[in-house]
């Protein structure tokens, strides 16, 4: 690959190995962050029930403040030099990434549910369901309608964020970029050729989320 650089028509095959792992470890890591953020959304929330903190609450509150309260970057480093040490970069990228996006994603899931009307709650509640009834049956499809639209961005942050890889040497869309860069002498064609592809991902990504939105509202009397 140290080559092809240099091959102006290889080219085109690295970007798209690039490509490639920047859409699997974003699309690897929003899978394992919304497994990992909805156990610690559901762990923050025993505190919402109890009207108190809890020792799953406060767990889930120190993960999530600690990961929200330092850079993206430094967790990637600590992850690959220390925690992971030596294992696979997709792997290292795909955890860093899941471990990081949970955080996020469980503070997205738990303001979703939030965000449903109390009454909903004592509505369903005093029809005689239980609380694990009406969240199930009356609260969960109304809080879908804040969550998957804020989901997918999570996804379109994710694409956008794992251009740090390189960092690391695990080698995305951006590390092509500035591999054939720095074996080129050439700049402007990788870096704005890069730009533009993850623009075309992201506009795809938002208008489909878009059409996601409208249906979501579709029963919505607005
Ligand atoms: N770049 C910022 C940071 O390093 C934001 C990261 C946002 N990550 C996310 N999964 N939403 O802290």
């Amino acid at each position: 690959s140290y080559y092809r650089a240099f091959i102006a028509e290889q080219r085109y095959l690295m970007y798209l190995d690039g490509l490639k792992m920047t859409l699997l470890v974003s699309l690897l890591a929003i899978i394992l962050g919304v497994a990992l953020g909805t156990i610690l959304a559901l762990m923050r929330m025993t505190a919402e029930r109890r009207g108190k903190s809890t020792l799953l609450s406060k767990i889930a509150y120190v993960y999530i403040d600690i990961i929200r309260g330092t850079p993206t970057v430094t967790q990637l480093l600590i992850m690959y030099f220390v925690v992971l040490k030596g294992v696979d970069g997709l792997i290292v990228g795909t955890v860093t990434f899941g471990l990081n996006s949970a955080a996020y994603v469980a503070e997205i899931i738990r303001a979703g549910i939030l965000a449903v009307d109390h009454g909903q709650m004592e509505g369903g509640r005093s029809l005689g369901l239980s609380y694990g009834q009406t969240m199930k049956d009356i609260i969960l499809p109304q809080a879908v309608k804040n969550i998957l639209p804020a989901l997918g961005n999570e996804f379109i942050v994710l694409i956008k964020e794992t251009a740090i890889l390189g960092y690391v040497s695990i080698v995305d869309l951006t590390k092509v970029a500035d591999f054939v860069t720095s074996r080129t002498y050439e700049a402007f064609a990788p870096l704005i050729g890069t730009a533009i592809i993850y623009y075309l991902v992201v506009k795809v990504l938002t208008l489909v989320l878009g059409v996601v939105e409208r249906r979501l509202r579709q029963s919505d009397k607005r």
